[in-house]
């Protein structure tokens, strides 16, 4: 401020250095006031941005919250959505360290020399705004970025490719946005933790190394997706904890190996059109707190190594064609954690009608490897006293199909 502060007191001075004596015409110079002031910046860092945040906000077209209001002055670590802290490279520096743009509500036709020209930007969070355009490229070079939240925006185009540049990501949510198009196989070599995908138009197969992904939370619901669920997805064993694949077009048998994940609390891939028995493989999956397959076209008998699960909270299996339930499942039916209606089980009420089982097992169906889909790769010691518990915390999977819930 004592710049600016000095700029104002000493120029009318020097002016009226100029000054015609008796003079009642003023020439119409424009006074210097009105110049924007050189402010005083904590940091040279901030003051290189500076110029890059009035650009952008200039090219702001709603601001339904008045955020960009405080976007004035030098105090850019005050500026409302702006957090400033001392870079990794220089820990005596300060520098604009995060963006959280949450709720909002901005438009802007671009994001391109905007959050690319923030070279100490390691946080970027933008939940419910309207910016449109694709992802500026240069995004891949900002050398601290490891959380990127573009979702519930308007972006558009194939994946952005680029992001798979960057080293350092640990945080990718793109969802509620238009990007359509594969998903490119490297993105699941990526060391992510958090992968969100969900509500975008994003279509093709899911990459066969799906199951390289060290992330924790995978949500790839409500796209296009077609093809099978990969059988690498076994391999991801030590990390997968909620997966959501809810809402595509997904065809073929479950893999075995998802008896493997044995970290699983929460899969839903529900709404598909996936077929053949459930494996007894999943009675190994000992974490398990939410399986919800409802809405696909699954058969055969409910494992009960499956419903002597010790944390299962619920069970979803509506909206199939199982004809067998057995003692344990039964009593998952009766204390609520299992939903079987819209089945084919002749001795359980709200089925589907004898003519609807018929036709669906007049065509043969059958799964590859067949001999797999009996395999218990774990020891289990089915108990009968089954006390259905509460899940242990939210998910936060479930949570991010919630369009407007910042994570
Ligand atoms: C936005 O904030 C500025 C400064 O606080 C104020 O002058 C202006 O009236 C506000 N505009 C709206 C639309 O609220
Ligand atoms: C930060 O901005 C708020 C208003 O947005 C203002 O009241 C406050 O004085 C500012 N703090 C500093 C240190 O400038
Ligand atoms: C670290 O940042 C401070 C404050 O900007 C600066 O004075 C100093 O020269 C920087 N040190 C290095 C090694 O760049
Ligand atoms: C973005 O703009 C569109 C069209 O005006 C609107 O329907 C949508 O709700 C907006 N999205 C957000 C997150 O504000
Ligand atoms: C969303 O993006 C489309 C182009 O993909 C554009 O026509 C539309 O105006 C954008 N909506 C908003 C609210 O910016």
């Amino acid at each position: 401020m004592k710049g600016f502060i000095t700029f104002i007191f000493l120029f009318p001075f020097s002016l009226c250095a100029y000054c015609p004596n008796n003079s009642t015409i003023s020439p119409p110079v424009s006074p210097p006031l009105h110049l924007p002031p050189i402010p005083k910046f904590l940091d040279h860092r901030l003051r290189e941005i500076y110029p890059i945040i009035q650009t952008f906000k200039n090219l702001i077209t709603s601001d339904p919250l008045n955020v960009t209001s405080t976007w004035v002055g030098s105090d850019i670590c005050n500026y409302t959505g702006f957090y400033c802290g001392h870079p990794p490279d220089n820990k005596s520096a300060t520098a604009l360290a995060s963006i959280d743009f949450n709720g909002f509500g901005l438009v802007a036709p671009t994001l391109d020399g905007f959050i690319n020209q923030l070279p100490d930007v390691a946080i970027f969070h933008a939940n419910s705004n309207n910016f449109s355009g694709t992802i500026p490229p240069e995004l891949a070079t900002l050398p601290f970025l490891y959380e990127l939240d573009l979702s519930n925006n308007n972006f558009s185009g194939s994946f952005p490719l680029r992001i798979l540049h960057m080293k350092q990501l640990s945080f990718l949510d793109i969802r509620y946005n238009f990007f359509s198009g594969s998903v490119p196989p490297q993105l699941f070599s990526k060391n992510l933790d958090v992968l969100f995908l969900n509500n975008n138009k994003f279509s093709l197969k899911l990459p066969e190394n799906l199951g390289s992904t060290p992330a924790l939370y995978l949500s790839l619901a409500n796209n296009e997706f077609s093809g099978s669920i990969p059988s690498s997805i076994g391999k991801a064993s030590s990390t997968l904890t909620e997966v959501l694949l809810l809402n595509n077009w997904l065809t073929g048998c479950l893999p075995y190996e998802l008896g493997f994940l044995k970290d699983l609390k929460v899969f839903d891939a529900s709404d598909n059109h996936l077929t053949g028995p459930l494996p007894r493989s999943l009675g190994c999956l000992g974490k398990l707190e939410l399986l919800n397959l409802a809405g696909n076209l699954l058969y055969g008998k409910v494992p009960e190594v499956l419903c002597a699960l010790g944390n299962l909270v619920k069970l979803t299996l509506s909206n199939n064609y199982f004809t067998e339930v057995g003692r344990l499942c039964g009593k998952l039916i009766e204390s609520g954690v299992l939903d079987l209606r819209r089945n084919c089980i002749r001795e359980l009420p709200d089925q589907r009608s004898w003519a609807d089982c018929i036709m669906f097992f007049s065509e043969p169906r059958s799964c590859p490897r067949p001999s797999t889909f009996d395999i218990i790769p774990c020891n289990v010691t089915p108990t009968s006293n089954h006390t259905p518990a509460r899940p242990k915390r939210i998910s936060l999977a479930y949570t991010a199909l919630v369009k407007h819930r910042f994570l």
